[in-house]
């Protein structure tokens, strides 16, 4: 490798553990994931023989997440090549080390490999049972002063959950707690971020910046259910599209299927630094229609006015914050799990609330793309109706 890899202080705790189970709890972007990444990498490398696993609860949020940054990382230290990628299984060989990227549900494939090191991404997606089918599959053959591992990575969202409740009384669980603090490649302004939480909603600041258990009481959307995308309708009476504009943050483009008055919700495009000609040719490929309505962040009219010319059917979205949420709370939608950053963002997304306790009306500023471009879309298209009578 001639590139220069760097480490927190999260890898070198990683790496230092002896224990089978290794518990990576902490707030958002304390370098958990990215740290765990590096630590299978190296031990591709330094270990032969062995059998790796990285699994989260499901596939479509494993490909974009870990699956991603793995591949991503072994470009970037320029050793990719030095691998057979099967894509098709989600498989990498190096010398006689075999690594599989799979969610939880293929339980066949889990079932019959012996493996030496797991990595539970968002862990605490998982149930216990899961848990324990993962534990039991922890048993590659080693040498005899080594250590089989399953590391833990997660945010200390659900005081319940197995993790708290059961393994942390384990006697072979080590807890390696770490926050943004331990994450020396952060840039400022997500930091700022990040404390500026503390004045918005005390509980989430607790969760994603302290690293520490709190309950996101303040949820705003209870109504978005999550369904299987099979069962989503085959057709919709009609499509409109909710588009929130980025750059440091996501640009977040939304589709909004109306079914019956349900909706049906599909994330469209979620990516940060997105200059307006990869935008529109982004949007040409994913074959987006120039007949139905898109609603914009109407903070950005010189992008809006592009995205016309290119010939999309646009709107300024009205972005009334209060009567947009009222109005989307008493609607039916569903997702899928597909939707990986929205159903993030929907678990996310809180009022703010004063240390009091007293909720406010107004959202935590925080991970709300898609939430701004599903309230953008519904309630700027539900005020086309008369007065009275609902569109949707
Ligand atoms: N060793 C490193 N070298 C360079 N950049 C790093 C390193 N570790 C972390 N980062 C940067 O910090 C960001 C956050 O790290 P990471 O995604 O691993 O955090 P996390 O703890 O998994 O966060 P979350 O709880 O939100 O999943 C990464 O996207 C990357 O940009
Ligand atoms: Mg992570």
């Amino acid at each position: 490798m001639n590139v220069k890899v760097e480490f927190s202080n999260v890898f070198r705790r990683n790496y230092d553990s002896r224990q089978r189970v290794v518990l990576n709890e902490g707030g958002a972007r304390s370098s958990k994931s990215y740290s765990i990444a590096q630590l299978f990498i190296k031990k591709l490398f330094d270990e032969d023989k062995k059998n790796f696993l990285i699994t989260r609860k499901t596939l479509p949020s494993l490909r974009i997440t870990s699956y991603k940054l793995f591949i991503d990382l072994l470009k970037q230290y320029g050793v990719y090549e030095n691998f057979t990628h099967n894509k098709t299984f989600r498989e990498l060989r190096y010398k006689d080390n075999y690594l599989l990227f799979t969610s939880i549900d293929d339980s066949t494939k889990i079932q019959s490999t012996e493996f030496n090191y797991i990595w539970m991404e968002e862990a605490e997606e998982f149930t216990y049972d899961d848990f324990i089918t993962l534990k039991t599959r922890l048993s590659g053959k080693k040498k005899e002063d080594e250590i089989n591992q399953i590391f833990l990575a997660y945010n200390p969202k659900k005081q319940f959950s197995y993790i708290n409740k059961q393994l942390k009384q384990d006697k072979d669980t080590d807890y390696i707690h770490s926050t943004y603090k331990d994450n020396p490649f952060l840039d400022n302004d997500y930091i700022q971020l990040l404390q500026d939480l503390r004045e918005q909603n005390y509980e989430y600041y607790r969760i994603f910046a302290l690293g520490e258990y709190a309950d996101l009481d303040s949820l705003i959307y209870h109504n978005i259910r999550l369904i299987n995308l099979e069962t989503y309708p085959e057709s919709y009476d009609y499509t409109i599209y909710g588009l929130d504009f980025g750059w440091n943050n996501p640009t977040a483009l939304l589709e909004i299927n109306v079914k019956d008055r349900r909706i049906y919700l599909k994330e469209k495009i979620y990516r940060s630094r997105m200059q307006d000609d990869d935008l529109i040719s982004l949007m040409n490929e994913l074959n987006i229609s120039n007949n139905d309505e898109i609603y914009c962040d109407c903070a950005e009219p010189d992008k809006i006015e592009k995205l016309r010319l290119a010939g999309y059917n646009v709107f300024e979205a009205d972005k009334d914050v209060k009567l947009g949420i009222d109005f989307v709370r008493q609607t039916e939608i569903y997702t899928c799990h597909e939707n990986v950053n929205l159903n993030k963002e929907r678990e996310e997304y809180v009022f703010k609330k004063r240390r009091d306790g007293l909720v406010m009306d107004e959202p935590v500023k925080m991970n709300d793309h898609l939430m701004d471009a599903l309230r953008y879309g519904l309630y700027t298209k539900s005020k086309e109706a008369e007065p009275g009578i609902r569109v949707l």
